[in-house]
């Protein structure tokens, strides 16, 4: 059945990238701002808050965030709980959000997401980023997340036939589509040349196919539908929420050209919506690099496998292609903070779905889906959304 209370009535992101000078409270209360006060929500509306951020203790030494963010943010008191699944945080603290919502639990509340990891150097913020890894068998003996997608673009290689050209090609897509985002951490297009130039990070994936390493944050606001008439005219409709995991350990995976978490959770989204793939106009996805774009746009069966990376090369998935993906500029491009990530892709979304992304507006745009996983696929989430009332 599907979900039939959820609303999404304001939808905000600070800018990503390396944001000196400002504290991870600071970048949290300018989203939750854009999307109480500046949206036309008033901040005593808010009945609860689900807050998605994954390390901080590691990148600023603070534990035990979520009173610590609302308090500042000018929400004291409110029941509020911070969701850590990796980079997947912000779509569980969603999920969870959907599910208090429609328990009726309460009619409005508020779904944010943070990070900042540009604190500390490459180095350690590859160190806290490995912690979402399986420590006894994998991070403690030097894989690194760019180890692993390699290994995973190394498989989709042998596999299908997938060449370094066609994970370079998402990069250009990428920073083609952020370059007209304001929001983005690159603004700037690139060449396919420039994708291609050999600063390999793990082989075979270069800078150009690695998300980088951000400070953000972004917000929502949910309503019952009784509340939703009273913020907007233009509501978005969460209508399949599914959610799936899968060993942490390489080891027990079969085959790296999928992950199952991702496939599963899809189907439990589109099950739930009452939608296939076929009737989503554009999506949303995990691309924490180049290859996993390419894996995602297969699980959540916009292709079959093994025919992601054509579909890259024919422009299926450009902002004007028949499937357009990651129409803003994706983790790419746009950047990724990891517990930001999650609520940043369905702010994205929503903007498409209601017609607000401006030169980034895709054509089509009644049902999305958005696809957030965090690890190595260990955790991931889908959403369904649609626009208006449905
Ligand atoms: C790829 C990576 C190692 C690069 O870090 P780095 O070598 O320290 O690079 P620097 O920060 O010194 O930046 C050097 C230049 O490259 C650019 N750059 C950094 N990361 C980039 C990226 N991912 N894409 C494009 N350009 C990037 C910087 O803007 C800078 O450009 P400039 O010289 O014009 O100012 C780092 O971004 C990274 O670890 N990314 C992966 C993060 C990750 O694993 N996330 C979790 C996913 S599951």
């Amino acid at each position: 059945m599907p979900l039939k209370n959820t609303n999404i009535v304001s939808a905000a992101q600070t800018k990503f990238g390396a944001l000196e000078g400002v504290t991870l409270r600071e970048i949290f209360s300018e989203a939750v701002n854009k999307a109480t006060i500046d949206a036309g929500v008033p901040k005593k509306d808010i009945q609860a808050a689900f807050i998605g951020s994954f390390i901080p203790e590691m990148l600023i030494h603070q534990g035990h965030t979520a009173p610590l963010l609302l308090d500042f943010a000018g929400l004291k008191g409110l029941p509020a709980t911070r969701h850590e699944a990796a980079c997947a945080s912000g779509a569980t603290a969603l999920r969870a959000a959907v599910m208090a919502i429609e328990s009726e639990m309460y009619d409005t509340v508020l779904v944010a997401g943070v990070e900042k990891m540009t604190s500390v150097s490459t180095s350690g913020a590859t160190e806290a980023l490995a912690a979402a890894a399986d420590d006894q068998f994998e991070s403690s003996i030097g894989l690194t997340f760019p180890g692993v997608f390699g290994l995973a673009a190394v498989a989709h290689m042998q596999k299908y036939g997938t060449t370094e050209e066609d994970m370079a090609l998402v990069a250009v897509k990428a920073h083609k589509n952020a370059s007209t985002n304001p929001l983005a951490q690159f603004q700037k297009e690139i060449t396919l040349e420039k994708a291609l130039t050999p600063r390999y990070i793990a082989w075979p994936l270069k800078l150009f196919d690695c998300s980088p390493i951000s400070d953000g944050a972004a917000a929502l606001v949910l309503t019952s539908n009784d509340k939703a008439k009273k913020y907007t005219d233009l509501p978005v409709k969460i209508t399949g929420s599914g959610q799936a995991s899968a060993s942490m350990n390489l080891c027990d995976r079969k085959d790296l050209t999928s992950f199952s978490a991702s496939v599963e959770a899809s189907k439990a989204a589109y099950k739930m919506a009452g939608l296939e793939a076929k009737d989503m106009d554009f999506a949303i996805v995990h691309d924490c690099f180049t290859i996993a774009e390419i894996i995602a746009s297969e699980d959540i069966g916009f292709f079959r496998p093994g025919e992601g990376a054509r579909a890259v090369r024919d422009g299926v998935t450009a902002l004007d292609g028949d499937r357009p993906i990651n129409p803003m500029g994706g983790l790419k491009a746009v950047g990724h903070p990891v517990g930001a990530t999650g609520v940043k892709q369905a702010v994205v979304a929503y903007r498409e779905l209601i017609g607000d992304a401006g030169p980034n507006q895709v054509a089509k745009h009644d049902a999305a889906v958005v696809h957030n996983f965090g690890g190595t696929g260990a955790t991931c989430v889908v959403t369904v959304m649609r626009r208006g009332d449905v």
